[in-house]
């Protein structure tokens, strides 16, 4: 993971390549931010009775998939995947930081790996969780994140075999890739809450937690960002005036969405649990 870096290096000319810089750099600004609340929410909701009662911490959590009597390894599977939380959702934007990585490298390093790992063991435990103890949502829902858990595993994989051989260009995508994935469960709330706050809940039925906009959010969750993520690597390898100014208009009405998702997020989930 010593390679991640955002914006930086991008090849081109004028206007459209300074568009694209900042727009990119104005998504990640926002997006660390969003992930920072989402952490300030995890170590305040999960870490304290975890650490203070252990396994039956989880029986007060808000988690209908986190505590059964008796089930050991299913309670230490969810225990550890809420904990393994802060490492990926308060780390990862860290790790796309550039100035970070070269005046810190031995932290970058450190930190991703650790990344690595807690992204691997927490995508194992949440499949764990969905298929042997169900969870919220319907079979699309299911499949869709189990679609994304696979994507961790296979994304993580490949970003460490890069790094191993030093192919530092193709470790920096890979790691990018992962960053995608294993924030999906992130941008999932952002774009809920989003959706929520400006159409009331269009295609969502809340009792049963399934319908038509959280079947497309299910895998939007992280074919879009992933798409996206593509594209702005389309930008940097062979960079058209045109095709980066479109890029800029998509990035930045996705990003206006994504901030209006952040702040729905933050007040009606996050924040008022603290
Ligand atoms: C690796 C990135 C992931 C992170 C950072 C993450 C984070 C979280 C967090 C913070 C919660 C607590 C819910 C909340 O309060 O918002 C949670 C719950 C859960 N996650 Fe994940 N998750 C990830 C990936 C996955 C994957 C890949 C799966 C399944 C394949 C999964 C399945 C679950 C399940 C089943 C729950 C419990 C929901 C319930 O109690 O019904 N997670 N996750």
């Amino acid at each position: 993971m010593s390679e991640l870096a955002l914006a930086s290096g991008m090849p081109g000319t004028g206007l459209a390549k300074k568009a694209v810089t900042i727009t990119t750099r104005t998504w990640f600004v926002a997006a660390a931010l969003g992930h920072w609340i989402f952490l300030a929410y995890i170590l305040a909701v999960f870490f304290p009775p975890i650490a203070t009662q252990g396994l039956d911490g989880l029986r007060g959590l808000h988690l209908p998939a986190g505590f059964r009597e008796g089930e050991f390894l299913g309670n230490l599977a969810a225990a550890s995947h809420v904990l393994l939380a802060a490492i990926i959702i308060g780390g990862g934007p860290l790790q796309l930081v550039p100035a970070i990585r070269t005046r810190f490298p031995a932290f970058h390093r450190w930190l991703g790996r650790s990344y690595l790992v807690a992204a691997v063991l927490s995508a194992v435990a949440g499949l764990y969780m969905v298929w042997t103890r169900g969870t919220v949502g319907g079979l699309a829902g299911h499949l869709g994140i189990s679609l994304d858990g696979v994507l961790i595993l296979v994304f993580a994989v490949l970003a460490l075999r890069d790094a191993m051989a030093r192919r530092i260009r193709q470790h920096r995508r890979w790691a990018l890739r992962l960053f995608m994935v294993a924030s999906a469960v992130w941008f999932f709330r952002v774009g809920l809450m989003g959706w929520v706050m400006l159409t009331g809940g269009v295609g969502v039925e809340f009792k049963t937690f399934t319908g038509p906009f959280l079947t497309f959010l299910g895998f939007a969750q992280y074919l879009l960002p992933l798409a996206m993520l593509e594209w702005y690597f389309r930008c940097q390898a062979r960079p058209s005036g045109a095709g980066q100014w479109l890029y800029v208009v998509t990035l930045a009405c996705l990003t206006g969405y994504m901030c209006v998702g952040i702040f729905a997020a933050a007040m009606g989930l996050w924040l008022p649990r603290l």
